[in-house]
């Protein structure tokens, strides 16, 4: 079990580069088996949860090969279509597979994704759209395997009840090589997704209303080989901007997306951090005591995005008052709490309403916490550096399935972090 140990206290100040973002990288890697070719992915990120897709790409057939920071992807060669029900288990977004293969071979087999501490993470949506486009499935009684077919995947118009980022994407992949025109409505806007689509069209895609909520997909019989950047990490880069807003000082992000994370930055400036933005970086300030914030509600993009909400509650057990966050998305994305509050922190869980009550406090103190997924871990990171001595924090593989190097990253801040291979049963001075 990997840890990671921070020694808290210490105000921050340097530069760090964001790296490539994860939640583009992901669905891109899925999309590659759709031209039959080679795939340059530049700017990817060196995480697990690429490491994983990789695996699958290699265990269906596919060559990959690193060249720096670029990700070399040949999907040339005749690919399986049945996808390793382990992979699936380990990590979720593997379901990407499923529109994929139905995009390039008609058919494939694999697992339910099933849910994880953050929710049930259902994928109705994607099933019941692929019927709608003309795909026979197959779901043996006591069976977690979904076999799907389809004599050709015929264009179809897609209502989406809300709109699911995994579910959108799912429904591209099918598309991108159908018969006909498949338009979503309600279609998830989130900018990976219009990175996948800007990463189909570069390859020969034909989509239009990229970034709306409504995407209109004209199926093409081929498409090429590409080489595509990936943009930096709005989740990362907004995880730091709050580790500066709880530990204090200043930093430049270097690449962040800002313009991905509107809703990120009014929230900080209201709890007090001073933020400019350049072409290149945002620089982030804080040194007064933080705001509390009233209400803080978690919204599809571009609304206060999910993947930030452990990490601004962390911030708001340090603000001067009472503040609220309501979770809308997921059905138990809360649990980080009962970890924060080990720390001193004073959050009271309201689970028929949503929602979490925070009371700041005046010092949070280090100890042992545990990570029960990427985005709580970070925040428990985050907590650690402005805790009153230091914190371990235990399952930080969690962490490094989305950041490249947490504790790289925030060194370059001036952190006291470090990663540990065995849990430290006390916590020395
Ligand atoms: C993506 O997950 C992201 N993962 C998540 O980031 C992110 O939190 C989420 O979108 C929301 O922005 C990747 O991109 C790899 P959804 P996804 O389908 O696609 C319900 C991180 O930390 N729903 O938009 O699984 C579902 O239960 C991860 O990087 C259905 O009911 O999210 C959830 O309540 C965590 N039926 C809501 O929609 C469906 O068929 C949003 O799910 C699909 C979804």
């Amino acid at each position: 079990m990997s840890s990671i140990k921070v020694v808290g206290g210490e105000q921050l100040k340097g530069e760090v580069k964001i790296q490539g973002s994860k939640n583009a990288a992901l669905p891109i890697l899925a999309a590659t088996i759709l031209n039959k070719g080679i795939n340059r992915l530049c700017n990817c990120p060196k995480i697990l949860d690429v490491f994983h897709m990789i695996k699958i790409l290699e265990d269906l057939g596919c060559k990959t090969l690193w060249e720096g920071d670029t990700l070399v992807v040949d999907t040339s060669s005749p690919i399986s279509t049945i996808v390793s029900e382990d992979y699936v288990r380990k990590m979720r977004c593997s379901i990407l597979f499923l529109g994929a293969l139905l995009g390039r071979c008609k058919e494939v087999t694999i697992a339910y994704p099933g849910g994880c501490s953050i929710g049930d993470r259902p994928i109705d949506y994607h099933l019941d759209a692929f019927k709608k486009m003309n795909v026979l499935l197959d779901e043996e009684e006591g069976s977690n395997l979904i076999r799907c077919k389809a004599t050709c995947i015929l264009g179809s118009d897609i209502f989406l009840k809300s709109p699911s980022v995994g579910a959108t994407q799912n429904i591209i992949l099918a598309a991108v090589r159908s018969n006909g025109v498949t338009r979503i409505f309600n279609a998830a806007r989130e900018p990976e997704v219009s990175e996948l689509c800007n990463y189909l069209i570069a390859a020969g895609a034909k989509i239009i209303g990229t970034g709306s909520d409504r995407l209109e997909v004209e199926g093409v019989s081929y498409l090429h080989d590409v080489s595509f950047t990936l943009s930096p990490d709005r989740i990362v880069a907004g995880t730091y901007m709050t580790a500066i807003a709880t530990a204090h000082g200043e930093a430049i992000l270097r690449d962040a997306p800002w313009w991905q994370l509107e809703s990120v930055i009014a929230v900080l400036r209201r709890v007090g951090c001073n933020i400019e933005t350049t072409k290149d970086y945002l620089k982030i300030c804080s040194y007064k005591k933080l705001n509390a914030i009233n209400l803080i509600k978690t919204q599809p993009y571009p609304g206060f995005p999910t993947d930030m909400q452990s990490q601004i509650m962390t911030v708001l057990c340090l603000a001067d008052g009472k503040s609220t966050i309501v979770e809308n998305i997921f059905e138990s994305r809360f649990q980080n709490s009962e970890e924060l509050k080990k720390m001193g922190a004073e959050i009271v869980i309201e689970t028929e309403e949503k929602r979490a009550i925070i009371r700041g406090v005046d010092q949070l103190y280090g100890t042992i916490v545990e990570a029960h997924d990427l985005r709580g871990g970070a925040a428990l990171v985050t907590a650690g550096l402005a805790a009153n001595g230091t914190t371990l924090i235990c399952n930080s593989n969690y962490v490094e399935r989305g950041y490249e190097d947490i504790c790289r990253d925030l060194s370059y801040l001036g952190a006291k972090i470090g990663y540990y291979s065995e849990s430290i049963l006390y916590l020395g001075a």
